[in-house]
């Protein structure tokens, strides 16, 4: 406080006054439109603090202040500020937080004070926090955001971090519903409905990296209608192309999950063996195996697995997905296509999905075309979403109804792809393009727009010059099924 005039600091609590925070704070916020690193103020009360004064006396009152002060500097990271805004209304600006940190940050005020004395008193503090960009990006705004999420905090029974209701939404990313895809969901059901009769069948469902492939099988097989079917997930990706025989170890070791490794125990030994190399974890020598993984007897191993589905088919309808299968190797693309013929009077259902634009240089085309030709599987292909599923989709992402203007943006810029739309939306809330006025989304569109690398990696894609991160993150964009 050295250098700071007297007429900037508070006399009773020697803490800066309201003065110089009005120079200070705008200051501090146009620091973070230039670096868009967030900031955060706090907005602090002390509860019933009246009650001290009319109980005790305004010496006393004034002594809880002082103590209160200096309680708060000791709490304060180095680069956070603290001023005594007036009577028992405090104001601390903290560089460097967000508003999910500044509400740790808050919270452990809030719980460092409850245990505290002042001047022999037990005192609780309520709280408001807003966050630039986040919730407004000047001092007005700020200051009005966080004073509503304090009275806020007052309404709820004080002692705690308030949140105004509205500033409690985000963005929701991803929306619950499933938008635009009724007829391929239709379509996908009556391909399967004759399993429930005991027969086999595969689709085919292709489409653009983000499309919503994935999306479209986990809404299909969480409905209502397939409560008592197995379902075994594979998700493959560029990095296990190299593991042999990857997707079906995956899906054995679904239903070990499930069942235990006595679920293998109804097949022959042969049979068993030879799915232990492939899955280690079914032996009971697993190192031993594990030499021996690439010395499978190649027919008895696709036997092996058949035998091993199609029992467990008899006890439930069997749901076998493998998705982005373009990344399969060559062995499990085999035994794919020897399972999906040699199933079809056992109610298995295969899903498997592949990227169109990937799946042109790999061998999966060949074996799909041998597949097409013998008439294994029906076909979806998935188209992005037309203008008016996208107006849909955002008005459940912001919880309102979108401007022509964004919906129009976003879909020039996604061209209706899920995905692309998700990762601009994260990428203009993250930049403070939306802001939350009253009941509406406002968008920004003044704000300077960062396209997200995943977007603008598949434009290049198609311009055939993606380079190594933009691929991983594609391929990061692998939906993982954990989630289901
Ligand atoms: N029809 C849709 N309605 C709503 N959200 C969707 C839809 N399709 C995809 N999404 C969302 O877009 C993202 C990408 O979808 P995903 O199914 O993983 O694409 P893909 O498997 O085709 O690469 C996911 O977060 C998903 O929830
Ligand atoms: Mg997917």
């Amino acid at each position: 406080m050295n250098k700071i005039g007297k007429e900037f600091i508070d006399d009773l609590t020697g803490l800066y006054n309201r003065r110089y925070l009005y120079i200070r704070a705008p200051r501090k916020i146009e620091e973070t439109q230039e670096t868009g690193i967030p900031l955060s103020i706090v907005l602090i009360d002390l509860d019933h603090f009246k009650n001290v004064n009319d109980t005790y006396g305004h010496r006393r009152g004034d002594v809880v202040l002082r103590e209160f002060g200096i309680f708060l500097n000791s709490l304060l990271r180095a680069d956070d500020t603290v001023f005594r805004y007036g009577g028992d209304e405090f104001v601390c600006i903290l560089p460097n937080a967000n508003y999910e940190q500044a509400k740790m940050i808050s919270r452990r005020f809030v719980e460092r004070c409850r245990i505290k004395e002042f001047a022999q008193l037990r005192l609780t503090m309520s709280i408001g926090i807003a966050s630039c960009p986040l919730n407004a990006r000047d001092w007005t705004g700020l200051f009005e955001i966080a004073d509503r999420n304090l009275y806020s905090a007052k309404r709820h029974g004080r002692d705690r971090v308030g949140v105004f209701e509205k500033e409690k939404r985000g963005l929701n990313i991803p929306i619950k519903e499933i938008i635009g895809r009724d007829e391929e969901i239709t379509r996908i059901k009556e391909f399967i409905n004759p399993v429930f009769s005991g027969s086999g069948d595969a689709v085919c469902v292709s489409g653009e990296v983000g499309v919503g492939k994935t999306r479209l099988i986990q809404e299909i097989i969480r409905d209502t209608d397939f409560q008592d079917v197995q379902f075994l997930n594979s998700n493959l990706s560029a990095t296990t192309k190299s593991i042999p025989y990857y997707p079906f170890r995956e899906i054995i070791r679904c239903v070990i999950k499930e069942h235990g490794v006595e679920s293998i125990k109804d097949i022959s030994q042969a049979y068993q063996i030879e799915l232990s190399k492939i899955v280690p974890e079914l032996s009971d020598k697993s190192k031993e195996t594990d030499e021996h993984i690439f010395i499978v007897d190649k027919f008895r191993l696709f036997e092996g697995v058949r035998r091993f589905l199609a029992l467990q088919a008899s006890k439930a309808p069997l749901f076998v997905c493998l998705d982005n299968i373009h990344w399969a190797d060559d062995s499990s693309l085999e035994l794919f296509h020897y399972l999906v013929r040699t199933l079809k009077n056992n109610p298995v259902f295969f899903f498997f999905v592949y990227r169109v634009e990937e799946a042109k240089h790999s061998s999966f085309q060949n074996v799909l075309q041998l597949m097409a030709r013998e008439g294994l599987y029906k076909k979806t292909d998935i188209e992005p979403l037309k203008t008016a599923d996208v107006a849909r989709m955002l008005s459940l992402m912001i919880d309102g109804i979108p401007s022509s203007e964004l919906t129009e943006y976003i879909y020039k810029e996604t061209g209706g792809n899920p995905f692309f739309i998700e990762e601009l939306m994260k990428s203009l809330d993250t930049n403070g393009a939306f802001i939350w006025d009253k009941d509406k989304c406002v968008f920004d569109k003044g704000k300077k727009v960062v396209i997200p690398y995943s977007v603008e990696g598949v434009i290049d894609r198609k311009l055939g010059m993606m380079n190594k991160e933009a691929c991983d993150l594609l391929e990061y964009a692998a939906v993982d099924w954990q989630r289901v």
